[in-house]
């Protein structure tokens, strides 16, 4: 058995995660995304313990892992913004919001911000054209949009955390 580095805490929700799956390697999807979702991404530490934990092949975990979109391998930020770059918000100024958000963020589309507040993603039409240009963030869809209104968006979704990260310091006072 390889000596895998994971912090207690992850090793102990990952331990929870494969049990409440019950080691199945039938649910090896369901388990990556229960994985995620617990930390945002999949580092490599846990997909070898899953890998040793399920006995699979760390190869075969990794094909899965980057065959569907969903599963990210890299840190990803607690609040995901995507823009939409189909061609109906592509005509109605999408790259523009796309540019003010990669300046107000200071990365790239597919990059997240060094103290992973925040992911940057473009895409290909989310189903929602009449409402173009669209912005998603964290699944919520925002028709319409400025950059006005996606700088709002933006202090929005910051001073919301500012006030969750006081009422937390509040109660473990
Ligand atoms: S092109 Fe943006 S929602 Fe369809």
């Amino acid at each position: 058995m390889t000596q895998i580095n994971m912090a207690e805490d992850i090793k102990n929700a990952a331990d929870k995660i494969i049990d409440a799956h019950r080691f199945d390697k039938m649910q090896l999807i369901g388990i990556l995304h229960d994985l995620q979702a617990h930390q945002r991404w999949l580092p490599r530490e846990v997909l070898e313990y899953l890998a040793e934990k399920l006995d699979l092949p760390i190869n075969q975990i990794y094909h899965v892992a980057t065959f569907f979109k969903a599963f990210y391998l890299k840190p990803r930020g607690k609040h995901t913004c995507t823009v939409c770059l189909g061609t109906a918000c592509h005509v109605r100024g999408a790259p523009k919001l796309l540019e003010n958000l990669e300046r107000n963020l200071n990365i790239k589309a597919g990059e997240t911000t060094p103290d992973l507040m925040f992911s940057l993603e473009a895409v290909n039409c989310v189903g929602a054209c009449a409402l173009g240009p669209v912005v998603i963030c964290d699944g919520e869809y925002h028709g319409h949009m400025t950059n006005i209104k996606t700088d709002r968006l933006l202090r929005q979704v910051k001073a919301k955390d500012k006030e969750e990260n006081k009422a937390k310091e509040l109660v473990e006072a």
